[in-house]
């Protein structure tokens, strides 16, 4: 037993374990073609097709004059938010630090923090009419807690677009497990003409994660 309590077989066994998950990350991004498409393209992320199938489905980006992207690092969804919508103004805010992108403002903060929001709606100068969140919090491992803390990242994205979005807006988030919880969902209908829920090309197989599409926000009572 070492001085930490801890049996050293225990800490190469978990050591070995890192190692292979790292190694298959690795092959697994080497195989990948949108890993290799997004490098041809000049995207920060693979997740940039994500958006982009959505947006072939959903016909979400056209005419959007503002735009917020919550979960903004890297920079995908944004290069491609420039390039579809080359007018809008973009916003962008994420824990990490984003290299910047012309025509985006972009904050390194915590969208959870209390001045976020006043500080994502300052940087436009009027009502988005599109909310991105490709949110997604560190996981621990835990299922349960991993699901809870991802649900607070969604439902904090749905309130702060029902607060800002102009009507007739669009609210696109990233859901865990299948779709949103009964309760938000219920807020969704609520307040948009249309919520639908799907899973793009580009998100991986064994990935738990779907998008959440709402549009045709009714508007603040
Ligand atoms: C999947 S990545 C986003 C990828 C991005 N859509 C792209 O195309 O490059 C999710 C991001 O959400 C960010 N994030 C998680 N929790 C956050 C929070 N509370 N505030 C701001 N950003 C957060 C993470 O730091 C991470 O960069």
């Amino acid at each position: 037993m070492s001085r930490s309590g801890r049996d050293p077989g225990e800490r190469l066994r978990s050591a070995k374990k890192r190692t292979s998950s790292s190694a298959r990350w690795l092959t697994r991004q080497l195989n990948d073609p949108y890993v290799r498409q997004a490098k041809a393209e000049g995207y920060r992320s693979r997740a940039a097709f994500k958006l982009i199938e959505l947006d072939e489905k959903f016909d979400i980006l056209k005419g959007v004059t503002r735009a917020v992207d919550l979960g903004i690092a890297p920079g995908g969804w944004s290069q491609v938010l420039r390039l579809k919508c080359p007018k809008a103004k973009v916003v962008g805010i994420d824990l990490l630090p984003t290299d910047p992108i012309e025509g985006v403002t972009i904050f390194e903060m915590d969208f959870m923090a209390d001045e976020a929001p006043a500080a994502l709606e300052g940087a436009l100068d009027g009502p988005p009419d599109l909310v991105l969140s490709d949110m997604a919090a560190n996981t621990v491992g835990h299922k349960q807690t991993d699901h809870l803390r991802t649900m607070g990242l969604v439902e904090t994205a749905v309130d702060f677009a029902i607060q800002s979005l102009a009507p007739g807006g669009t609210f696109v988030a990233k859901v865990f497990a299948g779709g949103t919880d009964t309760g938000l969902l219920t807020l969704l209908k609520k307040n948009f003409a249309s919520v639908k829920h799907a899973k793009p090309p580009a998100s991986r197989k064994d990935s738990s994660e779907w998008y959440v599409i709402a549009k045709g926000f009714k508007g603040r009572e």
